[in-house]
Order: C-alpha cells, then sequence, then structure tokens
C-alpha cells in the first residue's frame, strides 16, 4: 500500500469544540475514584489464574500512559513558534479533550496497580511499580502522522480495549474487579465515542477523500504495546482464545461509521469508500 498521504486541512475549531466540549463535559459527569471501589470487599478467592493473567496484562497495558500521552502530544504539539496556525488552534482544541482522556486513562492505570496488589496479584508496591516502569522505558510510537489516522487509530483502539473488559467482565466473578471493569469499559465506550465523532468530522469534511486514511489504519493496526511488552504475542493470543475476544471486531464500529456516512441521504459512496467498506467486512 502507497503509505504516502497528502496533507489535510484541519477540521475547524468549532466543529472540534463541539465534539470536545460534550465529551469532556460527560467524563466529569461519569467520573469515579479509585478510593469508592469496595477495596474491604475484594474477595481474592474468586480470582481464577485467567482472572489474574488478564489484570496483569491490563495493568501493563493501561500503565504505559506517559508513553500513549507523549505520543498524542508530539503528534499534535500546542508549543512552539512558527506553526500554521489553523492546525495549533486544532491541535489546542484536542488538547482539551486529551487532559479529560489521559485523567481517565490514568485512573484505569492506578486502580489496576491497586487491585494487583490488595488481590496480591503481585506482593511487592516497589517491585509492581519498578516492573511496569521497565515496561514504560519503551517508547510507544505509531506510523500515523496524519490526525485522521490517527484518530481511526484511537476509535479501533477503544473500541477493541471495551470489548475487550466486557469479554472479560463475562467470566469473572470477584465483586471489585467486575465493578472496575464496568467502570472502565464506561470510559473506553466514551473515548471511543469521542474518537468517532472526529473521525466523522473528516468524513462530513473530505468525503470520500479521507477514505485512503482509513484504508491505510486498518491495513497497518496493532494493538498499542504489540511490539514491545514483552511475552505480549503469546500472551494476547492465550487470553483472546480463552476469553472468545478478537480485537478486530472493533473494525465493524468502523465499517458502521463510514456505512452512516454513505446513507445519509444525498450521499453516494465512491469506489474508494465502498472498498473501504468492503474491505472491512471481510477483515480475518
Ligand atoms: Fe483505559
Ligand atoms: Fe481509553
Amino acid at each position: 500500500m502507497d503509505r504516502v498521504l497528502a496533507p489535510q486541512k484541519p477540521l475547524s475549531p468549532s466543529v472540534i469544540r463541539a465534539a470536545v466540549g460534550p465529551a469532556v463535559r460527560r467524563g466529569a459527569e461519569h467520573s469515579w475514584q479509585v478510593e469508592s471501589l469496595d477495596w474491604a470487599g475484594l474477595d481474592a478467592d474468586r480470582l481464577t489464574e485467567l482472572d489474574r493473567s488478564a489484570v496483569r496484562f491490563v495493568t501493563f497495558i493501561e500503565d504505559h500512559l506517559p508513553g500513549y500521552l507523549d505520543w498524542l502530544l508530539t503528534t499534535f504539539p500546542v508549543t512552539g513558534a512558527d506553526r500554521d496556525v489553523a492546525v495549533f488552534c486544532a491541535n489546542r482544541e484536542y488538547f482539551r479533550f486529551f487532559m479529560t482522556w489521559a485523567h481517565e486513562e490514568e485512573r484505569h492505570a492506578s486502580a489496576l496497580t491497586r487491585y494487583q496488589l490488595v488481590a496480591g496479584i503481585a506482593e511487592s508496591e516497589d517491585d509492581l511499580l519498578v516492573e511496569l516502569a521497565q515496561e514504560g522505558t519503551k517508547p510507544f510510537s505509531l506510523p500515523y502522522e496524519h490526525p485522521l489516522q490517527a484518530f481511526t487509530y484511537t476509535l479501533i483502539q477503544e473500541k477493541a480495549t471495551q470489548l475487550f473488559y466486557q469479554r472479560f467482565l463475562a467470566g469473572v466473578n470477584e465483586p471489585v474487579l467486575r465493578e472496575l471493569l464496568k467502570l472502565m469499559a464506561r470510559d473506553e465506550a466514551r473515548h471511543f465515542a469521542l474518537y468517532s465523532k472526529l473521525v466523522a468530522g473528516y468524513l462530513e469534511m473530505d468525503g470520500p477523500a479521507a477514505a485512503p486514511y482509513l484504508k491505510d489504519v486498518v491495513a497497518t493496526f496493532r494493538m498499542p504495546l504489540a511490539a514491545t511488552l514483552t511475552g505480549y504475542r503469546r500472551w494476547s493470543f492465550q487470553l483472546a482464545d480463552t476469553l472468545g475476544y478478537d480485537h478486530t471486531e472493533a473494525y465493524g464500529a468502523l465499517a458502521r461509521l463510514v456505512s452512516d456516512f454513505v446513507d445519509k441521504p444525498g450521499r453516494t459512496g465512491s469506489d474508494d469508500v465502498l472498498q473501504l467498506i468492503d474491505s472491512l467486512g471481510r477483515l480475518p
């Protein structure tokens, strides 16, 4: 695939603010605290080996937040002179959501870390924090320099994470983990909704010209840390297999978004967009 994509016009700041404002507000309305979970009621005897393994796995994924945030702020810089002011302005609007997003992802990482300690999955806080930091030293980056690629990636990834938590929840009996998985799945669903709105904004603005960016992401998608987390391949395969989870199910959400765009009155799908929907439906 030709990975050289033409530069895009940024979304207008009012379109971004109309998406970001309600997302930030909803984040505040549905806020929860790590301290509010019923830690005293945690019953570690109800955890299976699979539960323990999955908690360890997702703690690594969530706790890599500094790396993800660093990548976002590099991809959408909000400091520095000599920038195109329209791009800079768009980045500043995205920034408002990134702060809410980072706060919520940090809560996931902190809650999971606490969970490992209270449940006895990890025995020493210092050892756990150093182990997480060890993985945290590995740089995170994505091969996407255009905002639409970045948002398409995050849309799929947030949906995949939400589906993972829901699938995991279905087999968990321990009440605190159940509560935590519900709360995290809800947060991930909100993140997905915002990134969907931004991708929809690009479809509205660029129409079929947006399709190559989406196609590129679908062709190159890998879950975060797939290339760096020690043992990722075997670990994720084993969890997915046991939980009946498949991250490619998240592509369906993107396919629906594109179909909704094409199905609006007065729209016809260009070959590019129709091919995109078709390829999303046929992914392995
Ligand atoms: Fe998360
Ligand atoms: Fe998320």
